[in-house]
């Protein structure tokens, strides 16, 4: 009787958290999705490839639920052209690295140039986003590890980096990441998740009717190449002022001739860095989905999908020009060439730790 009661409970009761198979890699490595759940309805997914979250379906207030970041179906998807980073763990270091090297300790470094002369997001082949992690079950059930090794001189960075990021969804209906790295040698860490959002599903058109608040009072200024010139600026009076919630298209015009594009700037938290503290929300009106960001970082790159380009993404949606919006939490971009930026530099017997949520409610 007991044991009937059990069966059936295990049968209605869906697991908080699941692995399957999700296909391989061009060469032939196997790729796991792992499935994360809560009692609210929301169901994260994040495949070993990149420790990438493909899939995060989110209730309105009438229970109607959508999945609210871009992504692919299948491995192939995540290695095309189409792949702009998309819900990647990106690193050792995320956003731009000028002129592809960095000095450190007198000693200079040689990257991948994957962004005309400069390193995006980590560089080659062998960035973080394109490896595979390793998964194991997280300390509560609904969380889930992933771990990854770069070995020393791996994209051209120094020392041994042991990483491991850890997803949470939890009963407050907040996807909750947690990184930790440590080194061997002297290096520079700077990583992020570059989920780009839409809150009203993946594939609606357009993310400039989302309203957008960000509590930054400067921003770094960058040139042509977005490499940043060291400046701070204050947002005040311009279209980066996101203090109050404002709709995201509402003056990006003035900023579509320039090398951003739209947005895509570095945008200077107020608050203590290392302390956990709301820094962002964006807002739906159409469906009244919003989603607090809270971080411990110093840095929020508010990105909004300027390269899109109409890629085909999942069950068979397209993902046009500005469809969705990237809230990239991290530290100062391109802090490795610049003095004056708070440095990124892991040494050894430290730990480099961050903290970012992402709390989603509706109104
Ligand atoms: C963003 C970056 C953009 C673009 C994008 C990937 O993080 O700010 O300039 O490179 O990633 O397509």
């Amino acid at each position: 009787m007991i044991r009937t009661a059990l069966v059936l409970l295990i049968l209605v009761v869906p697991a908080a958290r699941s692995a399957e198979p999700f296909g391989s890699t061009q060469d032939g490595k196997p790729v796991e999705v792992h499935t994360l759940k809560n009692d609210q309805g929301m169901v994260a997914k994040i495949i070993t490839r990149g420790a990438t979250l493909t899939e995060l379906h989110v209730p309105d207030k009438n229970g109607k639920t959508v999945d609210v970041t871009l992504g692919f179906d299948d491995v192939a998807g995540y290695e095309s052209d189409g792949n702009q980073y998309f819900g990647c763990t990106t690193g050792r270091v995320a956003n731009r690295i000028g002129g592809a090297s960095f000095t450190l300790e007198g000693k200079t470094y040689k990257l991948f140039a994957n962004d005309g002369d400069n390193t995006l997001h980590g560089g080659g082949p062998r960035s973080l986003d394109k490896v595979i992690w390793k998964a194991s079950p997280g300390e509560s059930d609904q969380s889930i590890e992933f771990r990854y090794r770069s070995p020393d001189g791996e994209e051209g960075f120094p020392g041994n980096l042991d990483i491991t990021v850890t997803y949470t969804l939890t009963n407050d209906n907040e996807l909750r990441i947690d990184y930790k790295a440590t080194t061997d040698k002297a290096t520079p860490v700077n990583l992020t998740n570059h989920a780009y959002f839409n809150l009203s599903g993946h594939g609606t058109e357009t993310v400039l009717d989302h309203e957008l608040m960000i509590d930054a009072d400067r921003v770094t200024v960058s040139d042509k190449a977005l490499i940043p010139t060291g400046e701070i600026a204050s947002v005040e009076g311009t279209p980066l002022d996101f203090r109050k919630l404002t709709r995201l298209g509402e003056r990006i015009e003035p900023l579509i001739p320039t090398g951003a594009i739209g947005y895509d700037h570095s945008m200077i938290l107020n608050g203590e860095p290392g302390k956990v503290r709301p820094v962002a929300k964006l807002r739906d009106p159409k469906s009244g989905r919003a989603m607090i960001i809270l971080t411990d970082q110093r840095v929020v790159q508010l990105y909004s999908g300027n390269f899109l380009k109409g890629q085909k993404g999942k069950g068979g949606t397209v993902y046009p020009l500005r469809s969705a919006v990237c809230l990239e939490t991290m530290g100062y971009p391109d802090a490795v060439s610049q003095k004056d930026f708070p440095s990124i530099i892991l040494k050894p017997g430290e730990t480099y730790t961050q903290t970012t949520i992402h709390r989603f409610t509706n109104e």
